[in-house]
């Protein structure tokens, strides 16, 4: 009698950061020209920041949404890399990326957690409600559940507020067998310890970055250079 066997593929827990879309034409946060560097955190970037100046803080997101309707700001080789792993690898992969843009989605990512929240959502602060939304929003916004203007802020998660769907990403991270960081510059609690979970969980842990990290040495490989490059091959390698 034969009897089949199959060698189960290890899931993938990919974790993606600004810089996987700085070749998109979308600003990191810590580069010299990133957008930390023009921005005050505490101002734009926190509850705190919101309450005081609100006018101040939907300007900031305004900008930054009006941008993911450039026809210059595309999803890149290593946006689409990602996608066709998804579409192609035999076992599981989640990605879970950092950035509110939607170019994992437009470039056909499906198992997605913007754990960071997302420019084309916002939400209620009054009932949590959360609507998707392409076009500018002020204080004079009204809202549909609650009726009021004034309680609608971006669907963006803040220094200070707990990530989104963490249960989720935990779960993944505690079963997975290989573990990817791409375009991060691993500064930002607690995406900045999956390194350390998805190791304690025996997978084998990949860093992809333009440049050396504070996190590279936990990795077990480091490798630089631009995501457009880095990724396609590595996807390549995984896919062979
Ligand atoms: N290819 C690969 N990596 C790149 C590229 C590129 N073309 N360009 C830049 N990088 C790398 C940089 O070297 C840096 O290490 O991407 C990283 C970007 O780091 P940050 O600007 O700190 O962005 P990120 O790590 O995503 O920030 C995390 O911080 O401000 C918060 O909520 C915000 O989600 C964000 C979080």
């Amino acid at each position: 009698m034969l009897v089949m066997t199959s060698i189960k593929a290890p899931s993938i827990v990919i974790l993606t950061g600004a810089g996987i879309s700085a070749e998109s034409g979308i600003q990191t946060f810590r580069a010299s020209d990133g957008l930390w560097h023009n921005h005050r955190i505490e101002e734009v970037a926190t509850p705190e920041g919101f309450a005081q100046n609100p006018s101040l803080v939907h300007e900031f997101y305004n900008a930054r949404r009006k941008q993911l309707h450039d026809p210059a700001i595309q999803p890149n080789a290593a946006h689409l890399a990602l996608a066709r792993l998804e579409r192609n690898y035999p076992g599981k992969v989640l990605l879970v990326t950092q950035n509110v843009d939607n170019l994992h989605e437009r470039a056909g990512s499906k198992q997605l957690i913007h754990m960071h929240g997302e420019l084309n959502k916002i939400h209620c602060q009054q009932t949590g409600q959360v609507y998707n939304w392409d076009r500018d929003l002020s204080t004079t916004s009204t809202c549909q559940c609650c009726h009021q203007a004034g309680n609608l802020r971006p669907h963006i998660v803040w220094f200070g507020e707990m990530p989104l769907q963490m249960e989720e990403i935990y779960r993944a991270l505690m079963a997975c067998g290989l573990f990817i960081s791409i375009g991060t510059s691993g500064q930002v609690y607690p995406a900045a310890g999956f390194v350390q979970i998805a190791q304690q969980a025996g997978a084998r842990t990949v860093e992809l970055n333009l440049d050396p990290t504070s996190n590279s040495a936990m990795f077990d490989e480091s490798l630089n250079g631009t995501a457009s490059q880095l990724v396609p091959s590595y996807v390549d390698q995984l896919l062979s």
